[in-house]
This record gives structure tokens, C-alpha cells and sequence, in this order.
């Protein structure tokens, strides 16, 4: 596992945009996952000027999301196709976001996961860390093995996303999430974190045990796992 050490969250995304221009740029028609939350809006942002200066090319790239709510219309405003569609301005030969609204939420992203399988796989698969430790939707729990599947959001996290959807009785009580076997298939993996609050968790993640408790801790039996980190996220580090 690579380690990467920014001085804050500003160069944390320029390192960020790079790392993914770069994935684009030895393979134009790459397949990424790509994450939601705070921590990747400034990289997406950076994309999208990229983008838009001519100086990256995404239009065969093909980006999957890595997860979304279900049980949500499609028009909430919190959904994380609400969220690519405002902050990933980028000219892609496609984004695929499961939808939402769909009525069977554990068919849908098992035939999400199938659709990245049939893509050729992740060659890049982008990622945040949660305050308990969760990638993607994959909640303390969650097994090495688990596959794309619905399930029920753990409290933190759907308070993380009260503002976007309005109020916390808002936000969807199920997700759908590709799973830790469905991540670790990935050909390489970013994590990215920023500030204090993830400074424990990022802690236990890379110096702890892998172990469900801390899904990110799966990353650990990932042999292309690049964590990106600002200093104020990686304070909790012994190791550096
Ligand atoms: P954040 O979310 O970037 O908003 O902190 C990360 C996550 O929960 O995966």
C-alpha cells in the first residue's frame, strides 16, 4: 500500500485529479468507480477544468458509481446521481449511477456490478472513507466476500447527508453498494481522505487489522492501493 501525505485539502485534490488524469491517460477507455461526499468535490472540480481547458481527455472513459440510495425518487435532491450531475461536469462516454428509484434495489445493483464485470472492470476504482470506517455503502460489518447488495444505512451515515436531502427523515434508510469482493476486483484503488475527524479512522484502517469492523480495513489484502491524505487526516498515523 502507497501512502501520500498533502499539506491540506486544496493539494490533496490537485494530487487527486492527477492521479485519475493519469489513470485516463495511459488508457483513454478506462474504466472508473467513482465515490460521492465532500472529499472528492474539489478533484471533481479540477476534472472538469481539466476537462474543459483541453488538457485531460475523458470522452472514452466510461465512470460507475460506486453507490447510491434506493428507495429515493429519482429527483431528490440528495441522490448521488443529483450529486454527479452538479459537481462531475465531464464530457464521459458514459456515467452509470444505479437508479435510484428503482423497485427492486438489491436486483438493481447486483445488474449494476454485473454491467461493471462486462465493462472489463474497474481499472481505477475511486474512493472516500467514512467517520466509521465504510467504503462506498459497505457498513461496519461487512464482509471480504460481500458482492453488490442493498443495505440498511447506519445512522452516521445518513446523518452525513441530511443537509443534501433536506432534513434526516429524508434521506433513505437503504442504499445500494457495490461490495468490499466487488472494490478489492478494482485494478487499483485511491482512497482519498481529508481533515481531523478522519484522522481515527483512517488510523485503524491502514495500521489495524483488516477485519469487518472496519471495512476499509479490506483494503489492506489489495496489493494497488494508493491512500491519499492530507496531513490533518493522516495525524493519527504511527507509520509513515
Ligand atoms: P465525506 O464522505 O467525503 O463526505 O467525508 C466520505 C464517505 O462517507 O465515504
Amino acid at each position: 500500500m502507497k501512502i501520500e501525505v498533502l499539506p491540506d485539502a486544496a493539494a490533496l485534490a490537485q494530487r487527486a485529479a492527477d492521479a485519475i488524469c493519469a489513470a485516463v491517460g495511459a488508457k483513454p477507455s478506462a474504466v472508473l468507480g467513482l465515490p460521492t461526499g465532500a472529499t472528492p468535490i474539489e478533484a471533481y472540480a479540477e476534472l472538469t477544468r481539466r476537462a474543459a481547458a483541453g488538457e485531460a481527455d475523458f470522452s472514452r472513459a466510461t465512470a460507475f458509481a460506486v453507490d447510491e440510495f434506493a428507495a429515493a425518487s429519482r429527483d431528490a435532491p440528495g441522490t448521488n446521481a443529483a450529486f454527479f450531475a452538479r459537481h462531475l461536469r465531464l464530457p464521459l462516454a458514459a456515467l452509470r449511477v444505479p437508479r435510484a428509484d428503482a423497485p427492486d434495489p438489491d436486483a438493481e445493483i447486483r445488474a449494476f456490478a454485473d454491467e461493471v464485470r462486462r465493462a472489463g472492470g474497474m481499472d481505477l476504482c475511486v474512493l472516500g472513507i467514512g467517520v466509521n470506517g465504510h467504503i462506498a455503502f459497505n457498513e461496519p460489518d461487512s464482509a471480504r466476500a460481500s458482492r453488490a447488495r442493498a443495505v440498511e444505512l447506519r445512522a452516521e451515515s445518513r446523518a452525513a447527508h441530511a443537509a443534501a436531502f433536506g432534513s434526516l427523515d429524508a434521506v433513505p434508510r437503504i442504499g445500494m453498494t457495490l461490495g468490499i469482493a466487488d472494490i478489492l476486483e478494482a485494478r487499483a484503488i485511491l482512497v482519498l481522505a481529508s481533515g481531523a475527524r478522519k484522522a481515527a479512522i483512517v488510523a485503524r484502517a491502514v495500521e489495524g487489522d483488516a477485519c469487518a469492523d472496519v471495512p476499509a480495513s479490506w483494503l489492506r489484502e489489495h496489493p494497488g492501493v494508493t491512500w491519499m491524505l492530507d496531513e490533518a487526516a493522516a495525524s493519527g498515523l504511527t507509520r509513515r
